[in-house]
């Protein structure tokens, strides 16, 4: 972080129900690297207090060991960053402050829905890295929309070719999937969720589907 740069930052804490069903505490932290430049509508139309609130709200403690998750938002272009969305590494979030001034919606609902993805992304387990990546971005959707903050400018169902492509592509399958065998993707993603040794297509076999 540069030394001239202005931030505010809020910090909250948690207790939350591991898998293991013992008690722990979880300290979520904001930053705002925006603060200062004028008229942000991350500034104006969420704000750290709220992204602080998303951010708890969407933990999903049992995922893995984290007891601390950090969000930065800022201005992607401002910083030499290529145009995405978001990225996370670990338990970190960095949100494009860029992407949410020119989003063409209501910013709030699309912070929020950001931020159900992301922590999908640094909460879920990825079989010690062997699930194939659209499959872990795929969920990180699956959860988003399961939570009510879908996005009307996703792919339309039905598009893609593979059901692993990832995304919106990937939890339209797995929302399908849910639609016809009550409980599929619920009970998929706790298989992910246990799966700490590595991935396997025999996973889905156990839901009566053949995947290729
Ligand atoms: C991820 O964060 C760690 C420190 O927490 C850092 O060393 C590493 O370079 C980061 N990776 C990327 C791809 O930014
Ligand atoms: C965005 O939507 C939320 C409800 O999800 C609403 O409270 C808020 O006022 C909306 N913001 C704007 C700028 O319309
Ligand atoms: C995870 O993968 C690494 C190699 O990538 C291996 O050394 C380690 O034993 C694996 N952990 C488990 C729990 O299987």
């Amino acid at each position: 972080m540069r030394p001239t740069q202005l931030f505010l930052s809020v910090v909250l804490f948690a207790i939350a129900l591991k898998s293991t069903r013992a008690v722990r505490e979880i300290e979520c932290e904001v930053f705002d690297h925006t603060y200062g430049t004028p008229d942000t509508r991350f500034g104006r139309e969420v704000g750290t207090e709220y992204g602080a609130d998303a951010l708890l709200a969407a933990a999903e403690p049992g995922g893995r060991g984290y007891d601390f998750i950090l969000l930065e938002v800022e201005s992607f272009l401002a910083n030499g960053r290529s145009f995405v969305i978001a990225t996370t590494n670990r338990s970190q979030i960095l949100v494009n402050a860029d992407y949410l001034q020119t989003f063409p919606g209501n910013s709030t609902d699309e912070f929020t829905g950001i931020v159900y993805f992301t922590s999908g992304l640094v909460w879920e387990r990825t079989g010690n890295g062997t699930a194939p990546a659209g499959l872990m971005t795929g969920i990180a959707v699956y959860m988003r929309l399961t939570s009510g903050w879908e996005y009307k400018g996703w792919p339309r169902r039905g598009s893609g070719l593979r059901w692993d492509e990832g995304y919106a592509i990937t939890a339209n399958f797995l929302e399908d999937c849910g639609g016809l065998r009550l409980g599929f993707a619920s009970f998929l993603i706790a298989m992910m969720l246990i799966s700490l040794r590595s991935y396997s297509g025999s996973l889905w076999m156990n839901c009566g589907w053949t995947i290729s």
